[in-house]
């Protein structure tokens, strides 16, 4: 069976998910929804934001990393030296994966991918590292739920579930 590729993202409504390094807002709603959709899954993840989520990561997490091996930030942190290999190796023992990110990975795994999680965040931030375009042709949307600005939450943003709607294979 293929792996599925599930990618989770915030990307502001100008297309990006940072403004350089770090992510560039602080949402605690879309930080717990992002750590609940993730809770005990198969996560892949770029060098770069592995370096930057080292702390993030729980013993339940399995965390398929794509860059340079690194120190493992948990129990079950493995790393790849190429997306082929990783793909390969982990589509022998899973049958779904979440990517989340960063930039080079999103771009390199869209194409690839059955469903997208999207935080739009409602803002615009002008330049940074993009996440790649989501071309309405390709997507559905199957689910989406608003969040309002409030005195947690400097910014609204709407958190959108897409389905593929391109035969992949
Ligand atoms: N808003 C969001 O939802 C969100 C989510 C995640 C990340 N981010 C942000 O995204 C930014 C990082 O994105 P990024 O594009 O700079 O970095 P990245 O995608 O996290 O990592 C890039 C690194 O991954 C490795 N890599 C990528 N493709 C590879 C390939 N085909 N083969 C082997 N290794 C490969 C390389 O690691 P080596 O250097 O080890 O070779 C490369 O330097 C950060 O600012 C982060 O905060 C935002």
């Amino acid at each position: 069976m293929p792996l599925r590729l599930t990618l989770i993202a915030a990307v502001s409504d100008d297309g990006y998910i940072s403004a350089g390094k770090g992510i560039p807002w602080h949402l605690p709603d879309d930080v717990a929804h992002f750590r609940a959709f993730t809770e005990g899954k198969h996560l892949l993840v770029g060098g770069s934001t592995y370096d930057e989520m080292t702390g993030w990561f729980r013993p339940q997490h399995t965390v398929h990393v794509l860059g340079k091996p690194r120190s493992p930030a948990a129990p079950k942190v493995r790393f790849y030296p190429d997306l082929g290999t990783l793909l390969q190796t982990a589509g022998r023992e899973i049958d779904a994966i979440i990517v989340i990110g960063g930039s080079s990975i999103y771009e390199q795994t869209i194409q690839a991918a059955s469903q997208l999680v999207i935080t739009h965040v409602h803002t615009q931030l002008g330049q940074g590292k993009p996440f790649p375009d989501i071309r309405e042709s390709d997507w559905t949307v199957v689910r989406q739920q608003h969040h309002p600005a409030d005195s947690r939450h400097a910014l609204p943003f709407s958190i959108v579930t897409y389905n593929t709607s391109v035969l992949r294979g």
